[in-house]
């Protein structure tokens, strides 16, 4: 049997067949296996770090269940000729819904209303108060890639207008492209963050987006926290140069700042875009199918190049 090591769990479904055809190895037991195990299954937050790859000398292939990497020594371990596979396409449309949603709840107040009920507030204090449309207005979109054009076609489905910032213009795309971030968030009344973390990215979402989006404005990010500058985000949202914002992801996870989670214009979620049932299956899967068909000699099915 193959050896592999495990640094998060899979679905248990899928779990179990891994466990059926490989020997697994958990992360605790790395000092005692790191010499044998041939495969690593992780997400893209857990590793390995570099100096573990360089421990596990037969180490053939690391499979990660998630589509970003920026937790991964990518460039690292194909340099020793290890590839890494990753899981695009399946949690598109999870993290598409996601950034609906909570582009919807900011604008239409909907924590501050469920509260609004809960509490008793409704028969006490009558009508609540009004909120903004989230249809009919302007949505940029920072990356334009897989999610970013489920996004795109959601926020058009409720007649918004889409424009988008990316390095280059996509080809097939038919949105307006914005060569610089600051004029799409001028643009914008809601700027959905999608692009992946990495050393351009960090904290590409500055004061002057933020202030470029405005007091009306709403920011949403559904990529890593790493790429908004949160400090400036707080600061921004606190004295009203930005209306609002919808957030899965934050700096330092699972730390939040205090700050934000005393504020009634901003809707929290603990990272929670690909968290569905048969989305987080279908990673473990895919997880699994590259394993497979790395150690059947078959081509992988999504390395990251
Ligand atoms: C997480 C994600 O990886 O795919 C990504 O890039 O951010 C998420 O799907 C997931 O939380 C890991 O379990």
């Amino acid at each position: 049997m193959i050896d592999i090591l495990q640094l998060v769990p899979l679905r248990p479904e899928v779990q179990k067949e891994l466990e059926a055809r490989y020997r697994v190895h958990q992360k605790a037991d790395f000092e005692k296996v790191a010499g044998i195990v041939r495969a690593c299954v992780t997400n893209g937050h857990s590793g390995p770090p570099t100096d573990w790859i360089d421990r596990m000398p037969k180490l053939e292939i690391i499979g990660s269940a998630s589509v970003g990497y920026d937790g991964i020594p990518v460039e690292y371990a194909r340099s020793k000729g290890i590839p890494v596979t990753n899981t695009p396409e399946v949690l598109n449309d999870d993290v598409a819904d996601l950034a609906i949603a909570l582009m919807t709840m900011t604008a239409r107040r909907l924590v501050v209303a469920d509260r609004y009920v809960r509490e008793g507030d409704w028969p006490k204090k009558g009508e609540f108060p009004l909120a903004y449309r989230a249809s009919g207005k302007r949505v940029g979109i920072l990356g334009m890639g897989r999610i970013g054009r489920e996004i795109g076609k959601r926020a058009e489905a409720a007649n918004n207008s889409i424009a988008y910032h990316s390095r280059r213009p996509v080809a097939d795309v038919p949105w307006k492209h914005y060569p610089a971030l600051v004029d799409l968030a001028k643009n914008s009344d809601f700027l959905i963050v999608i692009i992946p973390s990495t050393p351009e990215t960090l904290k590409i979402v500055n004061r002057d987006v933020m202030e470029a989006l405005g007091p009306t404005g709403i920011l949403v990010n559904v990529a890593r926290g790493a790429v908004v500058d949160e400090a400036a985000l707080v600061e921004a949202l606190q004295n009203g140069k930005l209306g609002g914002a919808g957030l899965d992801v934050f700096e330092k996870e699972p730390q939040v700042p205090a700050a934000l989670i005393g504020m009634d214009n901003v809707v929290l979620a603990p990272h929670v875009g690909s968290g569905t049932y048969e989305t987080r299956r279908a990673m473990s899967q895919l997880v699994l199918d590259n394993l497979d068909a790395h150690f059947a000699g078959r081509p992988l099915l999504t390395e990251i190049k």
